[in-house]
């Protein structure tokens, strides 16, 4: 193909792309690759990264004076990268050093700095970048111009726009330009040229704003008619969500510009939403790939409407929205009332995301991104707007947003997913006309998690292989952050389990190499000095022995539970156990104290009934914090209906008691729950153990109770542990000098465990059809009791296909004797072996003989 045949392509570097010889290289090779391909290369890069913050930092610091060491910086840098890069930096920018210099120089002395000086000092980090990579460029493949993109770009002049729009988030306009092509032709087939400036009618400099390059990249590609715009940049794509914050996020392979744009609009870093839309009007595909990684194919944006199943692709975070809700004065139904309210934005220039009304309430948000001045002009527009009805400003929230296409059409089944919201104050909630995005505003605090569940419920689970690529540490080769990500530990031990049952029929079975996952992951929690394992969860002698072995003490709900630890352990320090009884017998209390554990106090009711078993003793006081919490209300161990923890009304009469008995008040425990996901709680339960430890004085231990929640199917939410432990380092940071102890169940143990038992009898009653098992609510009640809801599988059968849905029912004579109802499953016949996953907590502790059916035995592996 001779190059007047060839055919443009725009690539577009971006800061930390063009800011090491690393990168270079790989840069170079791309270049190489596409020029292999036939194409004319016109690469488009931005100033090194942290200069153009430098440069802004400049503008502000020049009028006093304070400029100091920063001019000299931003030079270094460009040193810097010139030696790696070998090519002479004095003499490709001493032009631009000087004229830096003077530019600051002029600043200091007028005082200010004009938005025109502005804009000239800002396009240095371009001008000067481009001109080292032009340089590397050239020397490398031996062709390549450098191209002022002044000469190029050139902006419009729009009315009612202000000045300094005009000239630091300049606009150009999205047609072919036959005398850029033309410019560009003569160059060469491979120019190096400036993202984010331009110049206006006059000729002047001006830049497109923050993030401008990928704007400017996509200006080229549309006034040149390139065949393709390519984003080169530090991510290796646009994903499902932030990978920083959602780990098990996708990579999105392919977009339409529509999806795209609201993807972009609405949160995405990666893509500057006003790059989309001149690509799409020539309909140029965007590729967007990773420097560092080019081997990779990235995302796709183009025409191509994609037709796969999945219709949520991404689950985006805008923070600090600012929300204004606007309450009735009885004045809804007046015509021209909202044309008044709407007028007032307009005059302060704000401009309305989100809007979402009821009978008494108008509640708008505005995007931080384009109501910068709000808080400017706050005091005035509240002011003003609350001349027509009561005004509350509401800060520090987010916009969460569902983004994808067809949105309306699923709700219906995101109807799991929206249990998320049971804990969250949701401000705002919003389904946009295009159909393309459903918002909730939430606080900032909440976001992430929320994010994060949402993405669980909505994106990991859907099972859609299609639409969603690998994730960011599968594609970068990093190790899986979280164990609990990785498949589950029965599908690897398939056989062995199958052996297993072949050999001793219907079992718990429990694997101690989850145990120990678990455990770390409790470790893990690093402002936590002591961890109790609490055994109610699951007494077998050898998952007590692994604990043992971890290092973890022992909470013990009877006195059985404490004879059970000194058996097995007879040489173990008695400090290790904590007995934390409730309405136990008085005798309970005295063997305990005999034996010298740990005891826990729930109730005022010994201290004044029984006072001479606890003189000058030491002992621990579980206190009530008023709220319970957990997966169901059985289990809610806190507030006024529970029968649990001392109230803090009686706390002063403890004090007096505790006084006149010489007592030492060694600890103050807590436990609000089972199966909590929520990871604030174990920090709001310290902030007011920590409360009443003030009050009582002496207190060095805060046990904060168990309650960490697992995944009982994979529709659920992880708990977030490191969210719990950061937010227990701020109270940590905040109230240093106590010891913080936990006692989780549940957690470590649940997901070792699996309730093997075989299938029995099928029936089907019309539309309901029933797969029976030998072992059923005498051995797992969970379901019966609170409706819990156990993964399920035909181990006998894994890699057969659902072919109907069922209900999994035991043997015992009750209705509610299911396993789980509703299930996905093969076909199944007599004799095989069907799973219980997640059931090594609360399993065979809570089994029965009912019906003089002998429960599953356990077996450790
Ligand atoms: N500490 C105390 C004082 C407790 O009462 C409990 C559990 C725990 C710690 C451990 O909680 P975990 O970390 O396991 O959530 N049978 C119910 C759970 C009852 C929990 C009772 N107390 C279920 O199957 O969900």
């Amino acid at each position: 193909m001779s190059n007047e045949e060839a055919h443009w392509i725009v690539l577009k570097f971006g800061g930390t792309s063009v800011s090491s010889l690393e990168n270079w290289k790989n840069i170079v090779s791309v270049i190489k690759q596409r020029r292999a391909e036939g194409y004319r290369v016109c690469m488009v890069h931005s100033a090194l990264s942290g200069i153009s913050d430098k440069l802004e930092e400049l503008i502000e610091r020049a009028p006093e004076n304070e400029t100091g060491e920063l001019v000299q910086e931003v030079k270094n840098r460009h040193y810097e990268l010139g030696e790696a890069l070998e090519v002479p930096v004095d003499e490709l920018l001493a032009d631009d050093f000087s004229e830096l210099e003077h530019m600051v120089k002029g600043m200091e002395l007028i005082g200010e700095a004009s938005y025109r000086v502005q804009a000239r000092l800002l396009a240095m980090g371009e001008l000067m970048a481009t001109k080292l990579g032009a340089a590397y460029v050239r020397r490398e493949l031996g062709t390549g111009a450098w191209i002022d993109a002044r000469d190029c770009i050139r902006t419009e002049t729009l009315k009612d726009v202000s000045e300094r729009s005009l000239i630091l988030a300049a606009v150009s306009a999205t047609d072919e330009d036959a005398s850029v092509r033309e410019r560009l032709d003569a160059a060469g087939d491979l120019v190096v040229t400036q993202g984010f400036i331009g110049s206006d009618e006059n000729g002047k400099t001006v830049v497109l704003g923050r993030g401008g390059s990928d704007v400017s990249a996509a200006y080229f590609a549309a006034k040149i008619g390139a065949d393709r715009l390519e984003i080169w940049t530090d991510v290796p794509g646009l994903f499902s969500a932030n990978p920083q914050t959602v780990p098990s996020a996708r990579l999105l392979n392919h977009l339409s510009y529509k999806e795209a744009q609201e993807i972009a609009t609405n949160g995405a870093e990666v893509l500057h939403p006003r790059s989309i839309l001149p690509a799409r009007k020539h309909h140029i595909p965007i590729h967007v790939r990773c420097t560092q990684r080019p081997e990779l194919s990235g995302t796709v944006i183009s025409d191509e409407s994609s037709d796969d199943a999945a219709l949520v692709k991404t689950i985006a975070v805008r923070k600090d929205v600012v929300l204004i809700s606007m309450e009735s004065l009885g004045m809804w139904q007046q015509v021209g009332f909202l044309a008044e309210v709407f007028e007032v934005f307009r005059q302060y220039g704000l401009s309305i995301d989100l809007i979402s009304t009821s009978e008494s309430n108008v509640t708008v948000s505005l995007d931080p991104g384009l109501n910068s001045h709000f808080h400017d002009v706050r005091k005035l527009f509240v002011e003003e707007l609350s001349g027509l009805c009561r005004v509350k400003v509401i800060e520090s929230v987010s916009a969460v947003s569902l983004l994808g296409r067809r949105i309306r059409t699923i709700l219906h089944q995101l109807g799991g997913a929206f249990e998320v919201f049971e804990e969250q104050k949701v401000y705002l909630v919003n389904q946009a006309a295009n159909d393309l995005n459903f918002t909730f505003v939430v606080e900032n605090e909440q976001a992430e998690r929320l994010v994060r569940q949402l993405h669980d419920h909505i994106i990991t689970q859907s099972g859609n292989q299609q639409s969603f690529g690998l994730t960011w540490p599968e594609l970068m080769g990093e190790q899986e952050k979280d164990v609990r990500d990785q498949q589950p530990w029965w599908k690897e031990k398939q056989e062995q389990l199958l052996d297993l049952v072949e050999r001793s029929g219907t079992s718990y079975v429990y694997d101690t190499d989850t145990l120990k996952k678990y455990a770390a992951m409790i470790e893990s929690i690093d402002p936590v000095d002591y961890r109790l394992y609490a055994m109610k969860a699951n007494a077998n002698p050898e998952v007590l022995r692994t604990f043992r072995e971890l290092g973890f003490g022992f909470e013990c709900v009877s006195i059985g539970e404490v004879r059970r630890v000194l058996e097995l352990f007879p040489d173990i320090d008695r400090g290790e156990i904590l007995f934390t009884p409730n309405f136990a017998p008085r005798t309970e209390y005295g063997e305990a104290l005999e034996l010298g554990v740990n005891l826990t106090l729930d109730n005022i009711y010994p201290l004044r009934e029984w006072p001479a078993l606890f003189e000058d003793e030491e002992l621990f006081l579980r206190i009530d914090p008023g709220h319970g919490h957990g997966h169901h209300k059985h289990v809610k161990t806190g507030g006024m209906h529970s029968k649990f923890g001392i109230p803090r009304f009686e706390i002063e009469e403890v004090a007096e008691r505790v006084e006149e008995l010489n007592i030492t008040v060694r600890g103050l425990h807590a436990h609000i729950g089972s199966g909590i996901k929520d990871p604030y709680s174990w920090k709001r339960t310290a902030i007011i153990l920590h409360e009443v430890a003030e009050e009582l004085g002496g207190v060095d231990i805060l046990d904060l109770g168990g309650g960490f929640g697992i995944r009982e199917n994979e529709t659920e939410a992880h708990l977030d542990v490191q969210e719990v432990a950061s937010s227990l380092e701020q109270f940590r940071e905040a109230h240093p000098g106590y010891e913080l102890w936990v006692e989780p169940g549940r957690f470590l143990v649940a997901v070792a465990g699996v309730l093997l038992t075989r299938v029995t009898q099928l029936k089907g009653k019309g539309q309901v059809k029933y797969v029976g098992v030998d072992t059923g609510m005498n051995s797992f009640i969970r379901p019966a009791l609170y409706g819990a809801r156990h993964t399920i599988v035909n181990l006998s059968r894994l890699d057969e296909p659902n072919s109907q849905s069922v209900n999994i029912v035991g043997p015992i004579c009750e209705s509610g004797d299911k396993l789980g109802i509703d299930r996905l499953f093969p076909h199944a016949g007599e004799g095989d072996v069907v799973l219980v996953a997640n059931t090594g907590a609360y399993g065979q502790v809570m089994s029965s003989n009912y019906n003089l059916r002998p429960p599953a035995g356990e077996i450790v592996i």
